[in-house]
C-alpha cells in the first residue's frame, strides 16, 4: 500500500476507535505542516518536542529541518501509531514515546524544549483534559522558546493567550479542512489553567 494511503487508513482506524482523542479523519497535509514549522526556528533548536505525532507527517518534516546534533522527542498516546512511527523512522535524533502529553513534565525530567510542536486535537477533547494539556505548553519551553499549534478552528486562541504573552495566528487553506496555525512565545509564569472569573452578580437587599 502506498505510504500516504496507508497513513490515511491507519489514522482513520485510530479515529473510529477513539474519535475525540484523534480528532481528525485525514492526516495533516505536508503543506500545512511546512507552514506551521516555518513559524518556529527548528534548525536552531537543540530539543524539539512533538505532541500527538500520529502518522508522523510533522515528525518527518521536523527531522528534515533539525540540526545534526539536535534531538526530537515525539509523543503519541495511541500504541499502534507510536509503534508504527518508531518502526518506520530510523533516525538517531528521534525518540518516539508512547504516552500522554499530560505527563510531559515528568517525561522531560527537568529538560526544556526550544520548540514544542502540537498536533493535539484540543477542541475535541474534554475541557479538563484540554486545560491540563495546554498547561504543558509553557511549562515545557525554555525561556525564548516557541510553541506552534495546529487546529481546525480558532476556538483555542483565548486559552493560548492566557498562557503566552504573544500568539500569532495564520490560516492555511492547503489542508482538509483548512487549518489555523498559532505561534506562541513569551510563556507566562503561571499554570494558566483557570477560566476567567465569572461575572459578579449584584445583590440588592
Ligand atoms: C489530529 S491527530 C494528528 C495526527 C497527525 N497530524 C497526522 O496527520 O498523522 C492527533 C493525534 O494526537 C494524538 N493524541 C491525542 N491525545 C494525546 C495525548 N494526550 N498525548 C499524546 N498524543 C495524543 C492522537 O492519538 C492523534 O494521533
Amino acid at each position: 500500500m502506498p505510504q500516504t494511503l496507508g497513513d490515511g487508513v491507519r489514522l482513520l482506524r485510530a479515529f473510529v476507535t477513539n474519535p475525540r482523542q484523534v480528532g481528525a479523519v485525514l492526516p495533516t497535509s505536508r503543506t500545512a505542516v511546512r507552514a506551521m514549522l516555518d513559524l518556529a526556528d527548528v534548525p536552531a533548536a537543540g530539543l524539539v518536542v512533538e505532541l500527538g505525532a500520529g502518522t508522523g507527517v510533522a515528525t518527518r518534516e521536523i527531522l528534515a529541518r533539525l540540526g545534526a546534533g539536535a534531538r526530537l522527542v515525539a509523543l503519541e498516546i495511541d500504541p499502534q501509531l507510536a509503534r508504527r512511527l518508531s518502526e518506520r523512522l530510523d533516525d538517531p535524533r528521534l525518540q518516539v514515546v508512547c504516552g500522554s502529553a499530560e505527563d510531559l513534565d515528568g517525561l522531560l525530567d527537568g529538560e526544556r524544549a526550544d520548540v514544542v510542536v502540537s498536533m493535539l486535537p484540543f477542541t475535541s477533547l474534554e475541557a479538563g483534559l484540554r486545560r491540563r494539556l495546554l498547561d504543558q505548553l509553557p511549562r515545557a519551553l525554555r525561556p525564548g522558546g516557541t510553541a506552534v499549534v495546529i487546529q481546525y478552528s480558532p476556538l483555542v486562541l483565548g486559552e493560548l493567550r492566557r498562557r503566552f504573552a504573544d500568539v500569532r495566528t495564520r490560516v492555511t487553506p492547503w489542508n482538509v479542512p483548512p487549518a489555523f496555525l498559532f505561534a506562541c512565545t513569551g510563556a507566562r509564569d503561571r499554570s494558566g489553567g483557570d477560566e476567567p472569573p465569572a461575572p459578579r452578580r449584584s445583590h440588592r437587599a
